[in-house]
C-alpha cells in the first residue's frame, strides 16, 4: 500500500526558544529564508506525501496561514513585478496536496498527538515528521518509505547520538548492528548506563495502521505523556520494525546550537548569499583569531 500520509505534530510551546516563540510557533522559525515547517513539508512532498495532518494547538494559526493562499501579498507581488517572490508564496503547496487541521487540545505527549490523526488515516501506512529535525539529505523520508515497500513494515529514522545525550531521544537496539534485520527493543529516553545501543531515533517515522491500537491503551511514560517510543515497543511484539540509518547531517533545530548550525550551512549554501557570506564568516573567523591571541 502507498504511504500518501503524513502528520505534522506542531502543538508542541517551544519554551526552549522564548521570548522568541511567544507568539510564533516554533515551526515557523526560519533557516535563512523559509521557515522549519515548509522544509519538512517539502521532504514529505518529496516522497509522494499528498495528505497533511497538521496536530496543531490554538496558538499555532501562523502554520495554517503559511499553507494557505494570501491573495492581498500575491497582488501585490503581482503589481510590482516581484514575479520569482510571486512564484516562492504561491508554490509552497503543489495543487494535488492537501492538508487538514486537528487541534490538540491537551499537551499529552507525541503518542497522543499522533492519535489524534487516526480519523484521517484510514487504516493505511503513513509517516511522522517532527519538523525540529531538520535533514541535510531532502530524500530522508523518500528512502524510508522504500524501505517501508521493501519490509511493508515500520521504520524508524535513527543516527549516532552522543552517550551523554541518550535520554534526549528514543533509543533503538539493533541485531549486531545489522539495518536489514528488525529491531529487537526501543526505549523512551534512557540514562546512557540503560541504552541498548548508541543509535537513537530523529523525527522521521513510516508506521502502519496498528499503532493506532497500542497508542489506545498506552499508559503515561517518560515525563508524564503518551509516548510514541512505547507505543513502537508494544508494536514490535506483534510486527518487526525496521531502522533507517539517516544519510547525511541532521541539524536539531529545537536547540539553539543546531538552529545556528543550519542557518550558517544553509545561509553557505543559499544561491543570493553564499559567496558574500562565506567572506564575512573568514573575516569573521579571523577577527576572533586575532583577539584570542591578544
Ligand atoms: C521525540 C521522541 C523521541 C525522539 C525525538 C527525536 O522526543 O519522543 O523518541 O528520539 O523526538 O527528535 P522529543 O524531542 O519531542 O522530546
Amino acid at each position: 500500500m502507498k504511504v500518501k500520509k503524513a502528520i505534522f505534530p506542531v502543538a508542541g510551546l517551544g519554551t526552549r526558544f522564548l521570548p522568541a516563540t511567544k507568539a510564533t510557533p516554533k515551526e515557523m522559525l526560519a533557516i535563512v529564508d523559509k521557515p522549519l515547517i515548509q522544509y519538512a513539508v517539502e521532504e514529505a512532498i518529496a516522497a509522494g506525501i499528498t495528505e497533511i495532518i497538521f496536530i496543531t494547538s490554538s496558538e499555532k494559526r501562523a502554520i495554517e496561514d503559511h499553507f494557505d493562499r494570501n491573495q492581498q501579498l500575491e497582488e501585490r507581488l503581482a503589481k510590482t513585478g516581484k514575479d520569482r517572490l510571486l512564484d516562492s508564496v504561491k508554490s509552497i503547496l503543489p495543487d494535488d496536496v492537501h492538508c487538514a487541521y486537528v487541534r490538540q487540545a491537551e499537551q499529552l505527549g507525541l503518542g497522543h498527538a499522533v492519535l489524534c490523526a487516526e480519523p484521517f488515516i484510514n487504516n493505511e501506512p503513513f509517516a511522522v515528521l517532527l519538523a525540529d529535525d531538520l535533514m541535510e539529505q531532502k530524500f530522508c523520508l523518500k528512502n524510508m518509505v522504500s524501505e517501508y515497500q521493501q519490509h511493508e513494515a515500520s521504520i524508524v529514522a535513527v543516527e549516532r547520538v552522543a552517550n551523554d545525550k541518550t535520554d534526549q531521544y528514543g533509543m533503538v537496539e539493533l541485531v549486531q548492528n545489522d539495518f536489514d534485520q528488525p529491531l529487537q527493543s526501543i526505549i523512551e529516553k534512557p540514562a546512557p548506563e540503560h541504552a541498548p545501543s548508541d543509535y537513537g531515533v530523529v523525527g522521521r517515522y513510516v508506521l502502519t495502521p496498528e499503532i493506532f491500537a497500542e497508542l489506545k491503551v498506552a499508559t503515561a511514560g517518560v515525563g508524564n505523556e503518551i509516548q510514541l517510543t512505547d507505543a513502537i515497543a508494544k508494536l514490535m511484539q506483534k510486527q518487526s520494525v525496521y531502522a533507517h540509518k539517516i544519510e547525511g547531517k541532521r541539524y536539531d533545530c529545537g536547540s539553539k546550537l543546531g538552529y545556528l548550525q543550519a542557518t550558517v550551512e544553509y545561509g553557505l549554501q543559499h544561491p543570493e548569499l553564499a559567496a558574500q557570506f562565506s567572506d564575512y564568516l573568514q573575516e569573521l573567523t579571523l577577527e576572533h583569531g586575532k583577539q584570542h591571541k591578544l
